[in-house]
């Protein structure tokens, strides 16, 4: 690590633990949830990596934590963001045969707002040379849960529901459908995107502010019979669409885009119709699935973005410098990924 600097700088967390609000992955101000710091440049300990920043990518995952509404708590003073990629510049010991290579990551060690990153090797993807920084950096978080989530949908029937479609995941997940043979049922927010969903690889696209969109829904249900329910939005509609379903539906939780929660409002769905409501987590994917599985998984990934199959939209980019002043604002963009380079 000799050629290394000491200190490095950091977008880093200004509160602890959890909040135990859930308002959705939107922010008026940043610097209500991160400061910038100078922190040491961190160590690798035994099967860890140190890793270069050159991009890292904002998820609605990061707004959640920073704000203390999402699955791990927070900790005052460390950097936020757990999506990017860089090269790994130091190795710890067993991690050797990483050293050099340019990798995605998902930070597990230190966060991946700073200039510098550690995380578990097991944690790094080596990437292919034809693979772009901005793909790169959004390389796992949500291309991992798709290809999950449609092997998911692909196991009962071919017609599946993807709410908040105009997500990069949403998009992810319609082309993917569509190549596979599948049906995927987009439901967005703007009229405007549903010949992008279209051309993406959507079967059909409703659009939710339409007044109309319940009866559109279960007219399209009775006839395409979608058993899988792929939900980021989570709220009264979402129980609507459910309800609409076929009986042995499953509801699949995972993303709280929505302001309004959710109502219960047909237990018999549940008794009668052999309905599931279930909550989809990668982390716990990651740590379930045997690692020849999700190998075969990242390598498809890899394939997919190299031949163009599948794109990482980005909207906005910002520095480390300019990220805490102007975060908010970008957020406001819709259609892509606020991207973060050093
Ligand atoms: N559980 C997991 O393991 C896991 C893994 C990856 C991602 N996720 C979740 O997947 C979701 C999508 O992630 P992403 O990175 O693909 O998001 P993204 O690219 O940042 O896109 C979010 C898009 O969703 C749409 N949206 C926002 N609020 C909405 C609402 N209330 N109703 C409908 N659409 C809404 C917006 O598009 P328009 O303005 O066009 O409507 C927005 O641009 C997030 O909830 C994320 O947390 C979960």
């Amino acid at each position: 690590m000799t050629d290394l600097p000491s200190t490095m700088r950091a977008v880093v967390l200004k509160h602890d633990g959890y909040s135990g609000t859930m308002t959705g992955p939107t922010i008026t101000d940043a610097s209500e949830w991160l400061v910038d710091a100078e922190l040491p440049v961190p160590t690798p300990g035994p099967g860890q990596v140190l890793i270069r920043l050159r991009t890292a990518s904002v998820n609605p995952s990061d707004i959640h934590f920073i704000k203390g509404e999402y699955g791990q708590p927070r900790v005052k003073g460390t950097a936020a963001g757990f999506e990017g990629c860089g090269h790994v510049v130091a190795t710890g010991k067993g991690a050797e045969g990483l050293q050099g290579l340019r990798v995605a990551f998902v930070a597990a060690g230190s966060g991946a707002w700073a200039e510098y990153v550690v995380t578990q090797m097991q944690m790094c993807i080596p990437l292919r040379p034809d693979i772009s920084d901005d793909d790169g950096a959004a390389q796992i978080v949500n291309p991992l849960t798709a290809m999950a989530m449609v092997d998911i949908a692909n196991e009962d029937g071919d017609a599946f529901v993807v709410s908040a479609a105009t997500s990069q995941l949403g998009k992810l997940m319609c082309s993917l459908g569509r190549d596979l043979g599948l049906k995927p049922i987009a439901m967005v927010r703007r009229a405007e995107t549903a010949p992008m969903l279209k051309e993406l690889g959507a079967a059909e696209v409703l659009v939710t502010t339409d007044p109309d969109v319940a009866r559109q829904f279960a007219e399209l249900s009775a006839k395409l019979k979608p058993r899988v329910f792929l939900d980021a939005v989570m709220d009264p509609l979402s129980e609507q669409i459910f309800c609409a379903m076929p009986n042995r539906a499953r509801w699949i939780c995972y993303g709280k885009l929505g302001s309004d929660a959710p109502t219960l409002t047909q237990t018999g769905q549940l008794i009668f119709m052999g309905k599931r409501i279930e909550g989809f987590w990668l982390t716990n994917w990651m740590m379930t699935t045997p690692p020849a599985d999700q190998m075969r998984v990242v390598t498809e990934v890899q394939a997919r973005f190299a031949d163009g199959r599948w794109k990482t939209d980005v909207s906005e980019r910002l520095t480390l410098g300019d990220l805490i002043s102007n975060l908010a604002d970008a957020l406001k963009t819709s259609d892509g990924k606020v991207m973060i380079t050093p």
